[in-house]
């Protein structure tokens, strides 16, 4: 779809054939099973082959076959085992599945809560000090982080590959999930359930630091006062989410692209020509809906309440500079 939608090798880690590099406690336990449930279902599909093929050879017909005119109708034993074992099978992958179903669903009660919101087409990770951060969720390592998860339109799912997660993400109610990263570093966030046009870029990625570099973070996004307006513009634009449906290089995306659109008229789905100025951008930044770019379908969602007026004039700064 564009080029956020291009999964970034190095968000993922070098990892198995069959997974990205696992980063969180539970993560081992889940790759076990899976291998588990892969090695018997290979071995069971390859005896049953070859007993399919043996059979084939063994009871061909033919007029001088005795083998093949003899018919077993009954065998207790045989059917006992070709029930029990398999039942056995079963139940020792429902109890490993039962256990890491209960490690994921049951966090710690000193765990960090984090809300997360999800709408067409982004995250939004709400912390308790009351910073807002969207495409991105920081976090300490080694430290259990629970997020309690919501969706705004339709159902999404929060998918991180390297933890090992996947959590629907529905209206109306809450889902959670929890993890524990045991390694810093910058790891994929998918959302894994089909949301509409822009579900392959509605990505973003978790960012894994130490406790200095977390307190540090939560610092510097509670000043950004001493920014420049097109800097702070510039940091809205990558940290808010602008990135995933606005270019600045003139490519078109989901919405029209900010190279350019300073002061440039533009024709709206009711065929009004406006000009991009300042009271266009925060009308269409606080109230998308109300004037849609022509060949655009009106899909973005409002940012009242997520961007503070000093950034909103940011933003205006950054678009003056995108020729
Ligand atoms: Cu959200 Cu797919």
């Amino acid at each position: 779809m564009n080029t956020t939608s291009i999964i970034n090798e190095s968000l993922m880690g070098k990892g198995s054939f069959w997974f990205p590099a696992a980063r969180t406690s539970l993560a081992p336990h889940t790759d076990q099973l899976y291998y588990w449930i892969l090695w018997a279902s290979i071995a069971s599909f390859i005896g049953l082959f070859m007993v399919v093929v043996y059979f084939l050879w063994k009871y061909k017909y033919s007029p001088t076959n005795k083998v093949a005119s003899k018919q077993i109708i009954d065998n207790i034993p045989l059917e006992i085992a070709w029930t029990v074992i398999p039942s056995l099978i079963c139940l020792v992958i429902f109890y490993a599945g039962y256990i890491g179903f209960l490690h994921i669903s049951l966090p710690p009660s000193n765990a960090t809560e984090i809300h997360v919101v999800a709408r067409k087409w982004m995250w939004q990770f709400d912390y308790p000090s009351g910073i807002k951060s969207i495409g991105e969720l920081v976090v300490p390592v080694n430290e259990p982080i629970k997020l309690i998860m919501t969706s705004e339109d339709v159902v999404h799912s929060l998918y991180i590959p390297n933890f090992r997660i996947k959590r629907d993400v529905i209206p109306n109610r809450y889902s959670r999930v929890w993890f524990n990263a045991n390694a810093i570093g910058n790891y994929q966030i998918f959302c894994a359930e089909f949301c509409g046009d822009g579900h392959s870029a509605m990505l973003g990625s978790v960012r894994v630091v130490s406790k200095e570099d977390y307190q540090k973070w939560q610092k510097e996004q509670n000043s950004g006062a001493d920014l420049p307006l097109d800097v702070l513009g510039e940091k809205v634009y990558n940290s808010k989410g602008c990135n995933t449906c606005h270019s600045i290089d003139g490519s078109p995306k989901t919405g029209p692209t900010w190279k350019g659109l300073w002061g440039s008229n533009h024709k709206m789905s009711d065929g009004k020509m406006v000009v991009a100025d300042e009271n266009y951008i925060k009308e269409s930044i606080l109230d998308p809906k109300a004037k849609v770019v022509a060949g655009f379908q009106p899909v973005m969602p409002t940012f009242a309440g997520l961007l503070s007026e000093r950034e909103i004039n940011g933003i205006i700064e950054y678009l003056k500079k995108l020729k």
